[in-house]
């Protein structure tokens, strides 16, 4: 889809459809009631007669309104207009675009990014509702023998705003807005796929091929056998029961100043959790296929930075591996050595995802790193804690803490913090090891972020646990790109 911005008189445009809101109830927003003068009443009769209340996502779409240059209009309900966020503004805007999706026009042009956001500036406004349009516009069809059709598909929006003056800041929201929608349709994408082919080789390969597509960015793959022979004991417990071999995958994007110490992302990267040795139900197994959600979202913010071009250092690794049972796997009461040289008691196999993810993120100390942030769907625990509205997140620096908050805000890519203290640490004792692999059924989340900040110590780390927030299940299943808006706001905050 293309986007334009555009000001002066949205009536005078000739387009397939003009959108324009209406507020509860029954009133008109500015430039509906400009449509409703020139065209000598026709928008207030018809709103007089019942047919638009201006209830929140109601639409009605008009033809040949007199006197515009418009075949279409549509008036889209506002709801209460004392009450409309950003949030709200993010609905209405993906629900226009697919009812005119639905509809014959192939360009349109919307009024919305003009009405007042609660507490939102222009660049938002053109920004999200970019992001709205491509989000809801995602369909994942790669592996359908027939792709669908829709008869005139929708291609081009142009967005109005105030004045000529407001056009720069249009378009640099507009150039941003694309490039962080690439990244979360790449990480749909590869959520999206199952795992007889995303397997860790698999991902590998689409790391090299970034790299190959920007130049200011670099891959480094480390295989199984390298990190088994660098000492990542906790990595290879979990990939030794595959027969896909595992990868560290490492791109490095360093536009930025050459001392700027970089920002980490490091992506919990299972292409398939079984749950090995301590294996799951099979009721909604398939659903593992999205356990390398984490890692598909740090290809996608690595995307949506390189096509920005942003001067920043920003380093993106996954650790990558299929959870197996088989004869090679590893055994519940199983005691390795992580790269650390912490030692690990493995009391659950299904507990897979701290053990890759701790030697990951030892291994990213050799950065020297600024802070560090890592993403994964780490436990069904969290699921119980915040539903899918919000991601948790733990860390171990209150700076970082607010700074992700921050730029959830923004987005409305929500997290929400949960505790580490020392006392949960407790849950983590082993009579054999230095620590277990599993905290128990009481605060699950925090548990499995605990055993984490036992190696993250050397840096500002901060971990997101995305299990209820990575993808939708049900009739509508599938990946929902989170939190590659949340992960390229963070970035994004730091340049500005
Ligand atoms: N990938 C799962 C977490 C998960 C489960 C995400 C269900 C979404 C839905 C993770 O590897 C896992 O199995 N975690 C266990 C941890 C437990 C064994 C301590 C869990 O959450 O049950
Ligand atoms: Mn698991
Ligand atoms: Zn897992």
């Amino acid at each position: 889809m293309e986007f334009f911005v555009k000001s002066g008189s949205p009536e005078k445009q000739k387009t397939g459809c003009l959108i324009v809101g209406v507020f509860e109830s029954r009133k008109l927003s500015a430039q509906a009631q400009h449509i409703d003068e020139i065209s000598d009443g026709y928008i207030s009769a018809i709103v007089r007669r019942g047919d638009m209340e201006g209830k929140f996502g109601q639409t009605l779409l008009l033809h040949n309104v007199p006197h515009t240059s418009c075949e279409r209009v549509l008036l889209v309900g506002c709801g209460k207009e004392r009450e409309f966020d950003g949030s709200q503004y993010k609905k209405l805007s993906s629900k226009t675009i697919k009812f005119l999706h639905e509809t014959g026009t192939t360009d349109a042009i919307s009024c919305l990014p003009l009405l007042n956001v609660k507490g939102q500036d222009l660049y938002w406004k053109v920004r999200f509702a970019v992001e709205a349009a491509n989000d809801s516009l995602y369909q994942f069809e790669e592996l359908k023998s027939k792709k669908s059709e829709t008869r005139r598909p929708l291609r081009k929006i142009t967005l109005f705003v105030d004045s000529r003056a407001d056009l720069p800041e249009g378009e640099k929201a507009i150039l941003h807005a694309q490039a962080i929608s690439l990244g979360q349709s790449l990480t749909k994408d590869l959520a999206n796929l199952p795992g007889n082919i995303c397997n860790p080789s698999y991902l590998a390969k689409r790391a090299e091929e970034l790299a190959k597509h920007y130049s200011a960015m670099k891959t480094t793959i480390l295989d199984e056998s390298e990190l088994e022979d660098m000492g990542a004991g906790a990595f290879v417990s979990v990939s030794q029961g595959s027969d896909q071999p595992g990868k560290l995958i490492c791109m490095e994007y360093m536009a930025g100043g050459k001392g700027e110490k970089p920002v980490v992302f490091v992506g919990k990267g299972i292409t398939f959790d079984t749950g090995g040795i301590s294996i799951k139900p099979s009721a909604s197994m398939d659903e593992m296929k999205f356990d390398m959600g984490g890692a598909a979202s740090v290809f996608g913010v690595m995307q949506a930075i390189a096509e920005m071009n942003l001067p920043v250092n920003v380093v993106g690794v996954v650790a990558a591996a299929e959870n197996m049972p088989s004869g090679r796997a590893t055994r519940p009461g199983d005691v390795v050595t992580s790269l650390s040289g912490q030692t690990i008691e493995i009391l659950n196999t299904d507990a897979e995802g701290r053990l890759v993810l701790c030697d990951a993120l030892t291994y990213i100390e050799r950065y020297d790193p600024d802070i560090v942030i890592d993403i994964a769907t780490l436990t069904g625990a969290v699921i119980i804690a915040l539903g899918h509205e919000a991601s948790g997140m733990m860390s171990n620096h209150n700076g970082l803490a607010n700074e992700i908050e921050s730029a959830s805000e923004v987005t409305n890519d929500r997290v929400w913090r949960l505790p580490i203290w020392e006392e949960y640490h407790q849950q983590l004792k082993s009579p054999v090891a230095d620590f277990t692999n599993l905290g128990g059924r009481a605060a699950g989340s925090i548990t499995a972020a605990c055993f984490l900040a036992k190696f993250t110590k050397k840096y500002r780390w901060a971990h997101l646990d995305i299990a209820g927030t990575a993808w939708n299940s049900g009739a509508k299943k599938g990946a929902t790109g989170r939190p590659v808006p949340l992960l390229s706001q963070i970035v994004l905050n730091r340049i500005k």
